[in-house]
């Protein structure tokens, strides 16, 4: 495709998008060049395919085509349209995040399921409306499972964590968009370093805590700041998607991921599953007895993980299998 080519109708432009990413063994070709066409035409499907002989403009031609040389050349579809959707919803993604994954929805599902079951076991009302709870997303990265998790349970204080302060970034951004940004509470902190644990506050220069926790922005944002002891909670439900591939996996990554992904969201340690031992200790020592915990899992990380979670500490663990029937997602409950 070129530009001198650029008087062509949409069908012609889509057709000449997808050749070329085929071409250039672009996974999911045809959907890629109708993304990219879509975007740059500020148009939906609908009105693509009900639309082919429309005219593209010269301007929106070589727009289109130097996006689709952009992927061929290995940039993630995402970053050259700037969103992906999730739950429902539509997210802002830059090369500072992870791309949410379809996989991540099922932390979603198990989380609802398993607030929902707690709150009918303890004779409370059907319908989670999320009143009084306490939730953290430990590595927030775009804010997906934070925001997706406020949108489910308006009535739930909502904290988000990040080790990455560019990724807050795109989180807060993200927050504005679906307006929960006045419910979650954004925090830079490793895991939940960040997090003073109850009852210890006064345990000396030892505890771990908020004099780790760099605030995001102005210091005098309500969001912003790092949780004090005095305002550190026992938590009801601590979700994550922690970095879970494994250093010496990278070369069998696809070039999308491994060439522009944040190593930071990417790799867990040489093995991949190293941070979830520090994790779960420190869920245990922030979830309220009955509190909930619910992980993503590397395609490899459940025999390394599950026994992580072992009595006396954690009852209930479950393990619920994505659509590949790969077991993605590990959930316990704290005694
Ligand atoms: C796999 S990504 C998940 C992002 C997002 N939650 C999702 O599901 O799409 C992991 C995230 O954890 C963050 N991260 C990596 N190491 C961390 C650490 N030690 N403490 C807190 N966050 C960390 C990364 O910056 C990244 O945003």
């Amino acid at each position: 495709m070129s530009a001198s080519k650029s008087h062509i109708d949409v069908r012609t432009a889509l057709k000449q998008g997808l050749a070329q990413l085929r071409e250039a063994h672009v996974p999911s070709f045809t959907l890629a060049a109708e993304l990219l066409l879509l975007h740059v035409l500020n148009r939906d499907r609908t009105w693509l395919y009900a639309h082919p002989e429309e005219q593209v403009s010269t301007a929106d031609a070589e727009r289109f085509i130097a996006l689709v040389a952009r992927r061929a050349h290995g940039e993630p579809t995402q970053h050259l349209t700037g969103k992906q959707e999730f739950w429902g919803l539509e997210f802002e993604v830059t090369p500072d995040v992870l791309i949410p994954r379809p996989e991540t929805e099922h932390v979603i599902e198990v989380a609802l399921d398993r607030l929902a079951l707690r709150e009918r076991r303890a004779g409370r009302k059907q319908t989670l409306t999320g009143e009084g709870l306490q939730i953290a997303d430990i590595g927030t990265g775009s804010g997906c499972i934070a925001i997706a998790l406020a949108k489910e349970m308006p009535g739930a204080a909502i904290y988000a964590t990040d080790i990455s302060s560019p990724a807050l970034a795109v989180a807060h951004r993200n927050a504005n968009r679906h307006s929960v940004f006045d419910r979650i509470h954004f925090l830079e902190s490793n895991l939940l370093d960040g997090f003073t644990a109850r009852g210890a506050a006064n345990a000396g220069p030892s505890v771990v805590g908020a004099q780790h926790a760099a605030p995001l922005l102005g210091k005098d944002a309500p969001h912003e700041s790092p949780v004090t002891s005095q305002q550190s909670p026992l938590l009801d439900l601590i979700a994550s998607n922690p970095p879970y591939i494994g250093r010496r996996e990278a070369a069998t990554l696809m070039r999308e991921v491994r060439d522009h992904e944040p190593e930071i969201a990417l790799y867990g340690g040489e093995e991949g599953y190293e941070l979830y031992a520090d994790l779960i200790t420190q869920a245990a020592a922030h979830l309220k007895p009955g509190g909930i915990l619910v992980l993503e899992l590397g395609h490899n990380s459940l025999p390394a993980v599950q026994p992580l979670l072992d009595a006396p500490t954690w009852s209930s663990v479950g393990v619920t299998n994505d659509l590949a029937g790969i077991p993605r997602v590990l959930a316990a409950e704290r005694l």
